[in-house]
């Protein structure tokens, strides 16, 4: 029998109604931000995330789906969206026309990462990318437009942190700092770390293995006058319009990220990022566009529906159709599409099996009430109407059949 691949899933309903409730809930607010939608392609070439992510990221050395197409092109199915927004803004020439963009993308990224609960190989994020806005402020309206659609669609209990990464001024700086305070205890390293050491150090403090024990120990970050400054006016922004910590440790995955980083972490929920992001403030200028800064964002929808919980979602009351005889099938099928073309969830259709077999199905989909009609109600113009929970059925004239119908409903 054709098999899943590992890592990744169906999502049947009720569940897929949870990641269109979440989407709908982030698009009306990515509105009320100004923020449009951009719907980006699947495969880029496997070079873009290469030189954005990061050569050093866990992203680009395991997890990446990379091919070479029949061309002798190197592609990749992209494991995250940012690199793609930045290619299309400047592919796009925004750059000279409207530098100053608001972009959200909804769609599934990929990953080959060691699947367990809440950690697919396809799962989808919803993402923003505010380019061409250096003010903290875009870092506040960011990171309040995320709460904003996080809470709004019911997701409790998580935690926000974030951190200053500084820029190319002071992060060389911290970063060496790391690499000697690292160093004396390099054989304590886990096996990846000793690599990151040289190329990577923040991320050591990101290690599942070694990272925690380093909290307090490790150097602190001294960021430059205009870093301090601008991540102080970004927590004043956002005081008192939403709880968070500043976390020293918190250093992020991926290459690209300068000054203000942040997560949305919850604490039951095993792969604890719901959602996270940060500044990246030279990524345009790297992918070979004049420099400009820019702040985004992704939450892993996966997650966010996780965090709250599936709630059931009331199932609209409908109606079967159900027909007796062959000669009764066309007029059956045309109440059908009239009781659709009304707004009422109708279902059957099921001909060709008998009326046991068609109730019977009336019954899988939890049809509120059934329209049944024979040789007997084709010659009176009626159809029997029944009530497939109490069991009463009249007779109704089909010119008022959908009202009826509707009135019941
Ligand atoms: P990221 O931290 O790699 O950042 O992913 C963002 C979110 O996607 C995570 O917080 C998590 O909720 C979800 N996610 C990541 N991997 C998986 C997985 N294997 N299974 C389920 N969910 C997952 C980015 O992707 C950046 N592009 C975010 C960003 C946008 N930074 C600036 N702009």
């Amino acid at each position: 029998m054709a098999k899943l691949v590992r890592g990744f899933r169906d999502i049947f309903e009720p569940q897929s109604k949870n990641f269109t409730e979440l989407e709908n809930c982030a698009r009306g607010v990515f509105s009320l931000y100004g923020f449009g939608e951009l719907r980006l392609p699947t495969v880029e070439l496997k070079e873009l995330f290469v030189k954005s992510t990061g050569e050093t990221t866990d992203i680009v050395q395991k997890e990446m789906y990379a091919f070479e197409d029949a061309g002798h092109r190197q592609l990749a199915i992209r494991p995250e969206g940012t690199p793609g927004v930045v290619r299309a803004y400047l592919e796009n020439n925004f750059t000279q026309n409207a530098p100053v963009q608001k972009f959200y993308y909804v769609g599934n990224m990929f990953r080959a990462e060691r699947p367990q609960a809440g950690r697919y190989r396809e799962f989808e994020q919803i993402g923003a990318e505010y380019i061409g806005n250096s003010a903290p402020a875009a870092d506040a309206e960011v990171i309040l437009m995320l709460k904003d659609i996080v809470s709004k669609f019911g997701a409790k209990n998580y935690c926000v942190k974030i951190n200053s990464l500084g820029c190319d001024k002071c992060r060389p700086l911290y970063r060496q700092a790391l690499i000697d305070f690292l160093s004396k205890e390099k054989d304590t390293l886990c096996e990846n770390c000793q690599t990151r050491l040289e190329k990577n150090p923040l991320r050591v403090l990101d290690c599942k293995i070694d990272g925690a024990r380093f909290a307090g120990r490790v150097p602190t970050m001294q960021l430059c006058p205009e870093c301090q400054s601008h991540f102080d006016e970004v927590q004043a922004l956002l005081k008192g319009k939403i709880d968070f910590v500043v976390d020293p440790m918190l250093v992020r995955g991926l290459d690209y990220y300068s000054r203000t980083v942040f997560e949305f972490q919850a604490g039951d929920v095993s792969q604890n990022a719901i959602a996270a992001g940060g500044r990246y403030d030279t990524l345009v200028k790297n992918m070979g566009g004049p420099a400009t800064p820019a702040i985004g964002w992704a939450m892993g929808a996966e997650r966010v529906i996780a965090a709250r919980g599936e709630t059931p979602v009331a199932p609209v009351k409908s109606v079967y159709v159900v027909s007796m005889d062959k000669s009764c099938n066309e007029t059956a099928f045309n109440i059908m599409q009239s009781l659709r073309a009304a707004g009422i969830r109708t279902e059957g259709g099921l001909f060709d099996k008998n009326v046991k077999g068609q109730m019977k199905q009336s019954d899988r989909c939890h049809a509120a009430y059934a329209i049944i009609l024979g040789t007997d109600e084709l010659a009176q113009k009626q159809a029997t109407f029944k009530n497939l929970s109490t069991g009463e059925q009249q007779k109704i004239s089909f010119d008022v059949l959908t009202d009826e119908v509707k009135k019941a409903l």
